[in-house]
């Protein structure tokens, strides 16, 4: 994530809080069907290999994973546990986990308690907070998808289950909705873009995600798609390449995923020229403006606030009269907040003048 960004958000929020406010941030949430690439997008968001991924379906409880900035610890404290500078902590389980991929096999066991041994699926969320200071305090679902035949244990209504799990998530007007689709199936029978414009009508707060365009069949591109000929969202169509299956097997890093995927971007004959324009980096820079205009959204309100606070220790200041410029704790207390107010608001007007435009 942008470390700007991370910066100001953080600055913003720690503020706010410190005046008894709050900055709440979007929540982002994968829509898609099964083995349409959600779990390997959301990875590939947060930078971290932790998510169980595969053939079928994998996902088979909501994960809300709360991402928490967290400074990175003092060099002192270096012999400690909370040395490490980035770890996980389940709802379910009092215990720190550090090493991302146990955090996986933590999942995957939780699932299976849960939700039972034969594809079965649970409305009942797995809560997991990832601290790290490269971060920003953001929280994310990842989803089952949506699918038609039971299989399994799944009764013989999942299809509507799934359905109306999905719908809780994404009709709330403050999630963002990643609608992932693979590129090796028509997009004309995409459901994540189906459900998507039912709760997000004129596709405002919906970013569509083109999966597997290395899948395609030969002769066959998806510019259209990407180019915003095919469908209308406000925020367009970003194509991405994940880790294969094979890719996943042999344990193949993120950072030469990355690598392989800009590659594929560049030398396609098509894509070559809207590379730019696609691949996970650009995903993660949209995802940036996306947040930023949200937070320029609440602007107003947190003026408001501000004025109301400023109000406040105005007449707090008054009511000590003059005789006491220098005097106890209370009037310590007094200054300090209008300072900070005064600072909050300097802030607020410095941002206001940032302008962010999604193109
Ligand atoms: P989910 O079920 O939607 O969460 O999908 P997963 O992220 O679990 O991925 C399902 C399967 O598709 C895995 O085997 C992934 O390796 C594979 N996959 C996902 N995205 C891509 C992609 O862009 N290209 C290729 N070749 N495989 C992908
Ligand atoms: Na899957
Ligand atoms: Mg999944």
């Amino acid at each position: 994530m942008d470390s700007d960004l991370i910066k100001l958000v953080n600055t913003l929020q720690d503020t706010f809080s410190n005046l008894g406010g709050e900055l709440d941030m979007p929540q982002l949430v994968v829509v898609g069907s099964q083995s349409a690439g959600k779990s390997s997008v959301l990875e590939t968001i947060v930078g971290r290999d932790f998510l169980p991924r595969g053939q079928g379906i994998v996902t088979r409880r909501p994960l809300v994973l709360q991402l928490i900035h967290t400074p990175v610890p003092e060099p002192s404290a270096a012999s400690s546990e909370s040395s490490y500078k980035e770890w996980g902590q389940f709802l379910h389980i009092d215990k720190r986990f550090t090493d991302f991929d146990e955090i996986r096999r933590e999942i995957e066991q939780e699932t299976f308690r849960v939700a039972g041994q034969n594809k079965g699926v649970s409305r009942l969320p797995i809560s997991l907070k990832i601290y790290s200071p490269d971060v920003l305090d953001l929280t994310l679902v990842d989803l089952p998808g949506l699918t038609k035949i039971p299989v399994g244990d799944q009764p013989s209504d999942i299809e509507r289950q799934i359905r109306s799990l999905v719908l809780d998530y994404i009709s709330k007007p403050n999630s963002v909705i990643l609608a992932v689709s693979g590129a090796n199936v028509d997009l004309a029978n995409s459901d994540a873009l189906k459900l998507a414009r039912s709760v997000d009508v004129q596709g405002r707060r919906t970013i569509g995600v083109l999966t597997k365009l290395d899948l395609m069949d030969a002769g066959t591109n998806a510019l259209d798609i990407l180019t915003g000929r095919v469908y209308p969202l406000k925020l367009g169509f970003i194509g991405v390449v994940n880790r294969s299956q094979q890719d996943i097997n042999a344990e193949k890093s993120m950072g030469d995923a990355l690598e392989s995927e800009t590659e594929f971007f560049r030398n396609h004959p098509v894509y070559r020229n809207i590379a730019h324009k696609n691949g996970t980096k650009y995903l993660a820079r949209t995802l940036n403006q996306v947040l930023m205009n949200h937070i320029r959204d609440k602007l107003p309100d947190m003026k408001a606030r501000l004025n109301t606070l400023m109000g406040q220790t105005q007449q707090e200041l008054n009511s000590f009269g003059d005789a006491a410029v220098f005097g106890d704790k209370n009037q310590q207390g007094a200054l300090i907040l209008r300072l900070m107010t005064q600072f909050a608001r300097d802030f607020v007007s410095s941002i206001e003048g940032t302008k962010v435009d999604i193109s």
